[in-house]
């Protein structure tokens, strides 16, 4: 029997389906006491390879798979650490890992540099972020806390707020909500870091309904999610572009007023900025439970990709690495 290699690389993959079962197996998760999981990755390795910083994304994905009883090598710096720094292509660098873990998360600057490491191995392949492009796990992240918090994916009223240009996670999210129904998005950006055209026109082809604004104070009654990004600020060449974007969209005690009493506040983080700490005790402010969902979310992601799959049979929309 040919068993599938089960890569994360883009939220296209994911359906509906899959995404509901996945949000049930996390919040089984999420209800546990650590000693009463099942080690389901026990005896497995997962290597965490980051070419750029984090805290959230590779320590959740560590303590997930160690709360799934597995072990994790990691290379925390590796553009200055790891053999890339030689000039090793991030193709060699995936073959010699595949030799001593049995998964691979990676997180690189270059848009599509983890799904090249992924075509070359046959152990699965997670993209924790590439470059501007996505940051599926995040998404998945969002979407959950989004279903925990609201009670449901569907009719809501969103909007994507900051940098929607470089923003992969904002990029990623927008993507996810096409397996979503009836639901409205609104665009709020500064001019330097609207959502390209091309991804706007994807996002109404498959559905959602769209609309771009710079006025956020006045659609914020309408709103059920608030999503604030930060300004990416590494993905600029021109610093005076950067200065342009910052401290156009701030979430304060003022915008506060203006949101409804049930909406949420979310964000990715790392902020700088953008959400003034004074909000951070309002109960509509959901952004650290939403970044405490990475780990039950990551251990139903972890334990669906070792899972041995049978080809032909992944519940996915069919996005296939075999
Ligand atoms: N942590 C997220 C990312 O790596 C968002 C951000 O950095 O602003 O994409
Ligand atoms: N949300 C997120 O990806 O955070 P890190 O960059 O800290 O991993």
């Amino acid at each position: 029997m040919r068993l599938e290699t089960k890569h994360v690389l883009s939220v296209a993959q994911f359906d509906r389906r899959f995404l509901l079962a996945l949000f049930d197996r996390a919040d089984e998760f999420a209800a546990l006491p650590p000693r009463e999981i099942a080690p389901v990755a026990r005896g497995a390795i997962m290597a965490t390879l980051f070419y750029e910083p984090s805290t959230r994304t590779r320590l959740s994905f560590e303590a997930a798979m160690t709360r799934l009883g597995g072990s994790v090598i990691s290379a925390e710096y590796a553009a200055s650490t790891s053999s890339a720094a030689k000039g090793e292509s991030i193709e060699d660098t995936a073959r010699v890992v595949a030799g001593y873990a049995d998964l691979v998360v990676i997180r690189h600057p270059v848009a599509g540099s983890v799904a090249r490491a992924a075509s070359v191995v046959d152990i699965p392949v997670i993209n924790a972020g590439d470059g501007a492009n996505e940051h599926p796990t995040q998404a998945l992240i969002d979407l959950y806390t989004i279903w925990r918090e609201c009670g449901r994916i569907d009719g809501l009223t969103i909007a994507l707020v900051g940098d929607l240009r470089f923003g992969r996670a904002a990029r990623s999210l927008a993507r996810l909500l096409t397996q979503t129904v009836g639901t409205k998005l609104y665009l709020v950006a500064p001019p330097v870091t609207r959502m390209d055209a091309l991804l706007v026109e994807e996002l109404r082809s498959a559905g959602l309904q769209v609309e771009e604004t710079g006025d956020l104070e006045a659609i914020a009654p309408e709103l059920d999610v608030l999503y604030q990004t930060r300004i990416q600020r590494e993905r600029f060449s021109d610093p005076e572009e950067y200065a342009a974007a910052c401290g156009r969209f701030v979430i304060d005690e003022r915008l506060m007023q203006a949101l409804a009493r049930h909406a949420i506040v979310l964000h990715p983080l790392p902020r700088v900025g953008e959400i003034d700490p004074a909000i951070d005790s309002d109960p509509r402010a959901a952004y650290f439970r939403q970044a405490r969902n990475g780990v039950p979310l990551r251990m139903a992601l972890i334990e669906w990709v070792l899972a041995p799959h049978p080809v032909g049979m992944l519940s996915t929309n069919g996005h296939r690495h075999a």
